[in-house]
């Protein structure tokens, strides 16, 4: 079993369509690499993957994943897409999928309600497409020989279904991680949303042999700083990198085989190869997500 970084960027990814910001302008200069949006795919040849979330680059994304080319004429050896949230950036991707291919589509029933509430998503032909509810805690066969399960995270609910009074810290199915468990291997745990690590949290994480993680921001006020926007990290959902409550911070402690930071939005100065931030990560134990970067699971 492995796994893919289908895209190693937030929504928007790097370069974004309408950000000048220096990441933004080097990636277009191809001084930087570019990084496509939040996805990444599990599984096996022969087995058959899931997509873990899918963004609105999946066009390119699966175009660019040789395991995940199609086997036979109208064939895909993708069974399965599992969605973390209902953010835009992971799941836009579906419609993406719409052409008459047979997967299952997981999530918890607060985010299958979600796309059951936009009629657009119907596009996915229901007897092709089968929407699977998962209850937290509850492990289940995501593809032949790699058994998942969902675990509420703190999060937010997706910003286009924010109303007055914003919670940013929930628990519940509106945000989750997805612990994997391939027969006979380490866990593997991916949260690329993630406000907070609560003790529930670190105790899923301990002794995890591989974590993909929430790397959105460097510092929570980055957008600010860069005269980009007015939201902290925090009011977005996502624990900053860096600080006293960052995310390498919260780490400090855990058994974790490899500890790899997914889900970079494009202001984040990790991106940049042989910037201080990147190399402080790096010394901390962290590894930076690129897009197409294979880890064994
Ligand atoms: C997030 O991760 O905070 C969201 O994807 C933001 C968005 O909807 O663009
Ligand atoms: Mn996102
Ligand atoms: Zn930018």
């Amino acid at each position: 079993m492995r796994a893919i970084v289908l895209g190693a960027a937030a929504g928007g990814g790097l370069p974004q369509w309408n950000c000048g910001c220096e990441n933004c302008r080097m990636a277009r200069a191809g001084e930087i690499p570019a990084a496509s949006q939040s996805s990444l795919t599990v599984g096996a040849d022969g087995h058959g993957w899931a997509i873990l979330n899918a963004s609105p680059d999946i066009r390119s994304q699966l175009a660019a994943t040789a395991a995940l080319h199609p086997t036979g004429s109208r064939d895909s050896p993708i069974r399965a897409v599992l969605l973390t949230n209902g953010d835009i950036d992971h799941v836009a991707g579906l419609l993406g999928l719409r052409e008459k291919q047979r997967f299952d589509l997981f999530a918890t029933g607060e985010i299958l309600a979600v796309l059951a509430a936009n009629p657009i998503f119907a596009a996915l032909d229901p007897a092709l497409v089968r929407r699977r509810p998962v209850a937290l805690g509850a492990p289940f066969e995501l593809v032949p020989g790699l058994r998942a399960e969902l675990f509420a995270v703190p999060g937010k609910v997706p910003l286009y279904l924010e109303g007055d009074t914003v919670l940013t810290d929930l628990e519940g199915e509106q945000t989750v991680g997805v612990a994997l468990d391939p027969e006979g291997g380490r866990t593997a745990v991916y949260v690329p949303g993630c406000a907070a690590v609560t003790p529930a949290l670190r105790a899923r994480l301990d002794g995890a042999g591989i974590v993909f993680f929430d790397g959105t921001l460097w510092r929570d006020d980055e957008m600010i700083r860069a005269g980009l926007g007015t939201k902290t990290g925090r009011r977005m959902g996502h624990m900053p990198i860096s600080g006293p409550d960052g995310t390498i911070a919260a780490f400090a402690g855990l058994e974790v085989g490899r500890k790899i930071f997914v889900h970079m939005n494009n202001t984040n100065p990790v991106l940049r190869p042989g910037s201080p931030e990147r190399a402080a990560a790096e010394a901390a134990g962290w590894e930076i997500a690129c897009d197409g970067m294979v880890v064994a699971l």
